[in-house]
């Protein structure tokens, strides 16, 4: 299990425990963290799994693929560099810590 931490914009930080292997939009809905949707169940079609990844974990992560790319432009919040559709980060050890931000809304 590896920790990660959620920052929303208008609550309290959160850290949850996720697991190897499971992505951080599944380890976000298991833990019931509020500001995650994921409407589509990570079938990378509705955007509303959008996190912002904080600066030093950007470079663990492989670079977002053309379809996620692609749904970056559907995001209710406006995209930033730091975007990700968090159906597409699958946890690895090397991502124990990992820390996002929530976008203010996914709607
Ligand atoms: S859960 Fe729908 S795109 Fe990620």
């Amino acid at each position: 299990m590896i920790t990660i931490n959620f920052i929303a914009a208008h609550a309290d930080p959160i850290s949850v425990k996720g697991r190897i292997g499971q992505s951080l939009m599944e380890a976000a809905v298991a833990a019931g963290v509020d500001g995650i949707a994921a409407d589509c169940g990570g079938m990378l079609t509705c955007a509303t799994c959008h996190v912002m990844v904080a600066a030093p974990f950007v470079a663990l992560l492989p670079p977002a693929d053309g379809e996620e790319r692609a749904m970056l432009a559907f995001t209710a919040t406006p995209a930033t560099p730091a975007s990700r559709l968090s159906c597409q980060i699958m946890l690895n050890e090397a991502l124990d810590g990992l820390t996002v931000e929530l976008p203010a809304s996914q709607y």
